[in-house]
């Protein structure tokens, strides 16, 4: 069996949604054949899609953007509607991470996600929120279980089990353990040092534009 690890953020590096595939790889790269692809811009190669193809389960891993789905990505989807009807009977997964700390918050664009299966005539089968997106490409892979992303990964060995056997599952939605106010307080000492390593100021982060 072929499954194809997507990439939807436009980060090239250190993205949440990378780190959560990484981790989702561990469950499933020695019980199946494995590949990684990164959907950073909004076209796909011709030899990506063609290789994308062959494979049976396609996840998606992609920060949520304005509770929908980022634009680049959903360009992406556009293309890949066109090879849709090659393999009717793939598996679709989804793995939403998103800045606040609740999971729920993805709900809607898992949604949108099932939605496009609907039009496509994929198989939609389910998926995560992750809330609390902004401090997992932070946290080193902990020992599985154990640790503020055990929740996390209790989610993505569930859903590794449905993958692997090209399963359907109900959305999972999860947050960091770790406790809300703290979450809060570090996004906002990020904010600040980011503001400031962009040349603005601490007070132009309430300023309406
Ligand atoms: C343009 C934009 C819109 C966003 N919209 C939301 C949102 O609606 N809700 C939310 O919780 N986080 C939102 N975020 C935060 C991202 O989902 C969050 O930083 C995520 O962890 C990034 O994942 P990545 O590292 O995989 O790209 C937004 C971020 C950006 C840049």
């Amino acid at each position: 069996m072929k499954i194809a690890l997507l990439n939807g953020s436009p980060k090239v590096q250190n993205s949440a949604s990378g780190a959560l595939l990484e981790d989702l790889k561990r469950y499933i790269t020695e019980k199946a054949d494995v590949v990684n692809y990164s959907l950073h811009r909004p076209v796909i190669s011709e030899t990506v899609l063609e290789e994308l193809q062959k494979a049976d389960a396609w996840v998606f891993a992609f920060p949520l953007y304005v509770d929908g789905i980022p634009g680049h990505l959903l360009s992406c989807l556009r293309q890949l509607e066109k090879v849709a009807l090659q393999n009717p009977n793939r598996h679709i997964y989804g793995i939403v991470n998103l800045g606040f700390y609740e999971g729920i918050q993805a709900e809607y664009a898992l949604q949108i996600l099932r939605n496009w299966c609907v039009k496509t005539g994929y198989v939609w089968s389910g998926g995560i929120g992750v809330g609390g997106g902004g401090s997992l490409a932070m946290m080193p892979s902990a020992e599985q279980g154990k640790g503020p992303k055990a929740p996390v990964d209790k989610a993505l060995a569930v859903l590794s089990d449905k993958i692997l056997k090209l399963e359907t599952c109900e959305n999972a939605y999860v947050s960091v353990a770790f406790p809300r106010f703290l979450y809060k307080m570090a996004a906002q000492m990020g904010w600040r040092q980011c503001i400031k390593q962009n040349g603005g100021k601490k007070k132009d982060l309430g300023r309406k534009l």
